[in-house]
């Protein structure tokens, strides 16, 4: 989609829509005013027939045929009352669908029409644009020719470019995670996501990947990681971004983990079949980690990155790991297995340690970690752990400020109890239906080592079973963390 910031009228914009936003109560004023003027006054009739109000996400379609604008239809959005930045994106997600339903595929929207200032009106509307026509149809034969084409222009009228340039980087580094997320286990396994990475550090000269095989993690000890992988027919990767710009601002090198199961079976603590679908999701976090690092390289941020991936599926076969195995991490503690279900802080738990050694400052792991997490918070709010109070400020003000809103929780020593195990230094599960989320927090802190460390449990925002009424019209992955993630890292330059 080209994305554009003209300064030119409103009503000589040629585009198959052009939209304007409606807070509540809706009154004729400002763009809206002017827009009113050149339709004839149509819009003040819609408002005082009580047709228009301004509610949040509802969009009404007018009709010109070019009669006093050029565009061929005017939508107004709805905002609701109090609108904040959330809105402003909810309503060009909403946007972004009605347009694809009524085949229209070039947009112009007035910047003025929000009550946001234009940075923020110019983020939100990018952004909600670009992720609301996001579909992913890959896999789908039939109906090619009935299917709505994507967007191909977005001109927003009176937006700062540069925030319109940012805001495209970010949300199409989002819409990347999605695809990979979205694609069928099948056809991404570790390598694949090896490959994705690849691609990342070739289209950035700042940017280096290394690749790792088991036979490389085993000399090193990842004795966790290794035990999860030990079944799968796919061979384990741990994947490492580094990203060093030219002139980095601060002594801050963030570390970025991600956990990338890109298959969880549940291994012999096998899952009910129920439980089972949407473990392609698994990898999310290695999704969101691996394409914030491509955002943030493509805006050049000031600040070293290091990002981390464990790739692998959690399978069966005769050699599978077992409940009841002891296992060494890369860090030297023992961890007996007590369910194969819960590898995800396996495999991260030498991720984090291994982020450690390559001088990571600020740490930051992302993943679809607990089911006990859904249940807590659901689909808007991530989970938010960790130790050190100002940098749970900052992600949560970076959460806040991107729009993917995350709610801390206690990681507290009183947790420790419940990890004893009677032969090794903890067990990886403690006792079923008992504080999940925040347990597996107190286990990966076991191995997040020295400074600011922040877990984010994605599981309940990674993918959505149904469609949102906002800028996540489509069901599937949502990309969540790359947004956030950019944020932060800009917040840490
Ligand atoms: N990948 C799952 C967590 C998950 C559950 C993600 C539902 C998305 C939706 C994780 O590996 C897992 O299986 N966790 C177990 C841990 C339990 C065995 C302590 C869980 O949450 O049930
Ligand atoms: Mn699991
Ligand atoms: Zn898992």
């Amino acid at each position: 989609m080209r994305i554009t910031t003209p300064t030119s009228d409103p009503s000589r914009a040629a585009a198959d829509i052009l939209a304007v936003t409606v807070a509540k109560p809706a009154r004729v004023e400002g763009a809206l005013a002017s827009l009113d003027k050149a339709l004839g006054g149509r819009i003040a009739r819609l408002i005082d027939d009580g047709e228009v109000r301004g509610t949040r996400n509802r969009l009404t379609l007018l009709h010109t045929d070019g009669d006093g604008v050029r565009a061929r239809r005017v939508a107004l959005v709805g905002l609701g009352r109090d609108p904040g930045q959330d809105d402003v994106r909810a309503a060009a997600g909403t946007l972004a669908r009605a347009a694809l339903s009524v085949r229209a595929r070039t947009l112009a929207f007035v910047a003025e029409s929000s009550p946001l200032d234009t940075v923020a009106t110019t983020r939100a509307v990018v952004e909600g644009v670009t992720l609301g026509g996001y579909r992913f149809d890959r896999y789908r034969t039939r109906d090619r020719s009935d299917r709505a084409r994507p967007l191909t222009s977005l001109a927003l009228i009176g937006g700062n470019r540069a925030a319109a340039r940012r805001a495209e980087t970010v949300a199409e580094a989002t819409n990347r995670a999605r695809d990979l997320q979205n694609t069928p286990p099948n056809d991404l396994g570790p390598d694949e996501l090896a490959d994705r990475a690849r691609a990342i550090a070739g289209a950035h000269t700042q940017v280096r990947v290394e690749v790792r095989d088991e036979r490389w993690m085993r000399a090193r000890g990842m004795g966790s990681f290794l035990a999860v992988a030990r079944a799968s027919s796919r061979p384990a990767r741990l994947i490492t971004l580094r990203y060093a710009p030219a002139r980095a601002r601060s002594g801050v090198v963030l570390g970025l983990v991600g956990k990338g199961l890109t298959f969880d079976s549940g291994g012999l603590s096998l899952k009910p079949a129920r439980a089972m679908t949407g473990m392609k999701f698994d990898m999310s976090g290695a999704a969101a980690v691996l394409e914030a690092t491509d955002a943030i390289a493509g805006l050049g941020l000031p600040i070293k990155v290091v990002t981390v991936v464990g790739a692998t599926e959690n399978m069966i076969d005769g050699g599978a790991y077992k409940v009841d195995e002891v296992v060494t991490a890369m860090n030297g503690k023992t961890i007996e297995v007590t369910n194969t279900d819960a590898e995800g802080r396996l495999v991260l738990a030498d991720c984090l340690h291994y982020a450690r050694t390559q001088g990571v400052t600020h740490l930051v792991d992302v993943a679809t970690l607990t089911g006990a997490v859904v249940v807590a918070l659901g689909d808007y709010f991530a989970g938010l752990m960790g130790g050190d109070d100002e940098f749970m400020a900052q992600v949560t003000a970076a959460g806040e400020r991107s729009g993917e809103h995350v709610w801390r929780l206690p990681v507290h020593d009183t947790l420790r109890r419940l990890m004893r195990s009677h032969v090794a230094d903890m067990a990886n599960t403690g006792p079923a239906g008992v504080a999940g989320t925040i347990f597996a927090a107190r286990f990966l802190q076991e191995f997040s080592g020295e400074g600011p460390w922040a877990h984010l449990d994605i599981a309940g925002t990674a993918d959505l079973s149904r469609s949102r009424e906002d800028e996540f019209p489509a069901s599937g992955g949502t990309g969540f963390g790359v947004r956030l993630l950019v944020e932060l890292a800009e917040s840490l330059c």
